[in-house]
C-alpha cells in the first residue's frame, strides 16, 4: 500500500533523539532547532518523560472516558499551577486542530452565533472549522469545509478588527498571540486589551490559540500573558506532550459552564497521553524551562540580528523568525545536509523559523549560530 502523498520529504531518517539532537540511520547527528515543528518542548527522550510513560504503560494505557481517570485531574492541577490559571476547565483531546474545532463549537453554543473573526496569515489547523478560520490554508478548503462564515482582518489593523467585533455578529475571534506558520508576527498587547474590551461589550468569545506559542515557548507560560488579559478559551497542543499526541481546551468555567455530552472524544485524556502531559509539566517546572526559554531567547535574538543578510528577527522566547534577504528554501536544505541543523519555514518565503527545545543551552545556541554563519558565508555574494 502506498502512503497518501502529503509532504515533500527531506532525505533524512531520524532513528534516535537526545536532548536537542536527533540522529539518523547513517549515524549523523543533527542539531534540532525545529523541535519537530515546535513540538519538542522538554527535549528528546528526557529520562523522566520516558520513565513516566513507561511505568504508566506497564499499568494501564487506555480506558474510555466513561470511568474515573485521576491522571486527568493531576494534569489539570499541574497545568493550573504552572500557568497560574485556576478558574478554567480543561477538555482533553489529541491535537491542535481538534482543540480549535472544539473551542469554536463551544463559542457557538455559548452565544448561538456562527460568524467567526480571524486574522490574516493565521493558521489554526486542517479540520473543518479550524481550516475555515485558517487564512494561510484557504486553498486547502474543500467545498464541504465552507461551513462557517469567516471574516479575516489584517493582523495589525486594530480599528478594522474592533469595527467587526462591534457589529455584535461574531460568535468568536480567534488569535495566535505569536503567529507560527504565518511568520512570527506578534499581536500588540494594547490591541489585545482593546479586543478583550470589545468582546466583553458584544458578548463575543475571545479564543487564544496557544497551540504553538504556548507552554513556555514565548518565554511566558502563555504568550498572551504579556497583554494582561484573560481569554475566554485557550487552545493548547504541540509542546504539551513533547511528541505524544495530546491537546487541550481551557475554558473559562464561570462564563462557559460545562454541559454534558456537548463535547466528547474516544482517545482524548487517555492514561498514556496524560502520563506524557504530566511528565512534560514536571520537567518544565523542575528545570525552570519557561525562564530558560525567555533567557535563551534574548541571547539568541541578540546574536541573530548581528548576522549578515538579515532583514529582521521576529518573535520572542524560543519562537523566533529570521527573515533573510533571500528565499530560504535552498538555504534550509543546505543547513540540514551540509551543517546538520534542522530549522523550520513559514509562509513568508524568506523566513527561517527557529523553534528549539525549551531546554536549549548556551553552548547549543553557539553551535547553531556557528553553523548558521558558515552557511550564510557559503551563499554567493555574501
Ligand atoms: C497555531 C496553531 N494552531 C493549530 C495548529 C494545528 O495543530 P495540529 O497540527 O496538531 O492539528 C497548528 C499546527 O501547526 C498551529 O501552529
Amino acid at each position: 500500500m502506498n502512503l497518501y502523498d502529503v509532504y515533500s520529504l527531506y532525505n533524512v531518517t531520524p532513528v534516535m533523539g537526545k536532548g536537542a539532537y536527533i540522529h539518523d540511520d547513517k549515524g549523523i547527528k543533527y542539531l534540532d532547532f525545529y523541535g519537530g515543528h515546535a513540538v519538542i518542548s522538554v527535549g528528546h527522550t528526557h529520562p523522566h518523560y520516558i520513565q513516566t510513560i513507561k511505568s504508566q504503560l506497564e499499568k494501564i494505557n487506555f480506558y474510555s472516558n466513561s470511568v474515573q481517570n485521576p491522571l486527568q485531574h493531576e494534569l489539570a492541577d499541574k497545568l493550573a499551577t504552572l500557568s497560574g490559571l485556576s478558574n478554567y476547565d480543561l477538555f482533553l483531546i489529541n491535537s491542535g486542530a481538534e482543540a480549535n474545532e472544539n473551542a469554536l463549537k463551544l463559542a457557538s453554543f455559548y452565544n448561538n452565533r456562527k460568524k467567526v473573526l480571524a486574522l490574516n496569515n493565521s493558521f489554526h489547523g486542517r479540520t473543518s472549522a479550524a481550516i475555515n478560520v485558517t487564512h494561510t490554508g484557504r486553498k486547502h478548503q474543500a467545498p464541504i469545509n465552507h461551513g462557517a462564515d469567516v471574516t479575516y482582518c489584517p493582523f495589525t489593523e486594530i480599528d478594522s478588527i474592533l469595527n467587526e467585533i462591534n457589529t455584535g455578529a461574531y460568535t468568536a475571534i480567534i488569535i495566535e498571540a505569536i503567529q507560527g506558520v504565518g511568520g512570527l508576527d506578534m499581536i500588540d498587547p494594547l490591541h489585545l486589551q482593546k479586543i478583550r474590551k470589545a468582546c466583553n461589550k458584544t458578548d463575543t468569545i475571545l479564543i487564544l490559540d496557544e497551540v504553538q506559542c504556548g507552554y513556555g515557548r514565548s518565554g511566558d507560560f502563555f504568550a498572551f500573558e504579556s497583554s494582561d488579559i484573560l481569554p475566554d478559551i485557550i487552545t493548547i497542543a504541540k509542546g504539551m506532550g513533547n511528541g505524544f499526541p495530546i491537546g487541550g481546551v481551557l475554558i473559562n468555567a464561570e462564563k462557559i459552564p460545562p454541559v454534558k455530552s456537548r463535547l466528547g472524544t474516544t482517545y482524548g485524556g487517555n492514561h498514556l497521553a496524560c502520563a506524557a502531559g504530566i511528565a512534560v509539566l514536571d520537567i518544565i517546572k523542575e528545570e525552570n524551562l519557561v525562564a530558560n526559554a525567555a533567557h535563551m531567547g534574548i541571547l539568541l535574538k541578540d546574536q541573530l540580528v548581528e548576522l549578515p543578510m538579515v532583514q529582521s528577527v521576529k518573535g520572542r522566547g524560543l519562537m523566533l523568525g529570521l527573515e533573510l534577504e533571500f528565499p530560504i528554501s535552498e538555504f534550509r536544505k543546505k543547513l540540514i545536509y551540509d551543517y546538520h541543523i534542522f530549522t523550520g519555514n513559514a509562509t513568508n518565503p524568506n523566513l527561517l523559523r527557529i523553534l528549539p527545545p525549551l531546554s536549549i543551552t548556551e553552548n547549543e545556541i553557539s553551535l547553531f549560530l556557528d553553523g548558521l554563519r558558515k552557511c550564510l558565508k557559503s551563499i554567493p555574494n555574501s
